[in-house]
């Protein structure tokens, strides 16, 4: 039987860090950190995610502004924007939720948000600093997926730690950050060969895969500390992990469920980052 790994309540406390940083940030330098997030069309999914980024803003005290554009906005207008959202004082972190519309390469939008205000740390320059360890931002999902780990005592160093996904956006920087910590990195994906016998060999397992149910029992070990970053939704609108959770849970030592697992992290890691570009902007160091 392994423990659950309470994602909602170490989310909730990393949010409340927050909340007291932030009242002490406007009381000490009348400073409160201001968060734009844009979203381009009508992606239902995406819609959920804004919304809970807003309310979460709320919950610490920062100020939102939500920027909604339509689904033909062309890249152009997006980009105005986003120069527009760089050269505003009253701005400190901006997100613009992926996936954009196709007409739009979400690389060139990417990389026209101001490295300091790239609160999803996806900029070459953020990118680059978290690939030689010496970064001001971390990724969100991957940050929280540490936390997580973290909050079960298990220590990372010489562990095996096997990665399934490759993106840019989990997979890769979740590898880079468990290699920070010394683990043993295996990356995973949709060409690597017998994966089953790579992962029935991890001690540190992270599924990014995008497909519901897509780890099995047979492919965990017996004590296996196993994170799921998957939010699939069924077609009966339930949501679903990467993790078939009834066959794994029994052999793994802890495991997170979804929903109330990664998906809370991120955005509280989200909250931490704004808070860390509003401090570095204003040269605060307290
Ligand atoms: N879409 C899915 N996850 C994310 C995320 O972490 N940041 C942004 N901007 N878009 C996303």
């Amino acid at each position: 039987m392994a423990k659950l790994i309470d994602g909602k309540q170490i989310s909730a406390n990393v949010k409340e860090q927050v909340r007291i940083e932030t009242e002490q940030l406007k009381e000490k330098h009348g400073i409160q950190p201001a968060l734009a997030v844009v979203i381009v069309g009508n992606d239902p999914a995406s819609r959920v995610y804004v919304n809970n980024k807003k309310k979460a803003c709320e919950l610490v005290g920062f100020k939102s502004f939500e920027y909604a554009l339509p689904e033909d906005t062309t890249q152009e207008e997006l980009l105005e924007l986003v120069h527009t959202l760089n050269e505003d004082k009253n701005v400190n972190g901006i997100l613009v939720q992926l996936p954009v519309p196709k007409q739009i390469d979400d690389k060139a939008i990417i990389q026209a948000i101001s490295p300091e205000k790239d609160v999803d740390a996806f900029h070459a320059e953020n990118v680059g600093q978290i690939m030689i360890g010496d970064y001001k931002f971390l990724p969100c999902t991957p940050a929280g997926v540490m936390e997580l780990i973290d909050s079960t005592g298990v220590e990372i160093s010489g562990k095996k730690c096997v990665v399934i996904g490759r993106s840019n956006i989990v997979g890769k920087p979740m590898a880079m950050l468990l290699l920070h910590r010394s683990g043993t990195v295996t990356i995973c994906h949709s060409r690597t060969v017998d994966l089953p016998s790579i992962t029935r060999e991890a001690d540190i397992l992270v599924a990014a895969v995008g497909k519901a149910n897509f780890v099995t029992g047979d492919m965990v070990k017996e004590g296996a500390v196993v994170i799921d970053v998957g939010m699939n939704r069924l077609e009966n609108g339930k949501l679903c992990g990467d993790v078939n959770f009834a066959e794994v849970e029994p052999k793994a030592s802890y495991i997170t469920p979804v929903p109330g697992g990664v998906g809370p992290m991120t955005i509280a890691m989200l909250m931490k980052n704004t808070l860390t570009a509003t401090k570095l902007q204003n040269h605060i160091t307290d």
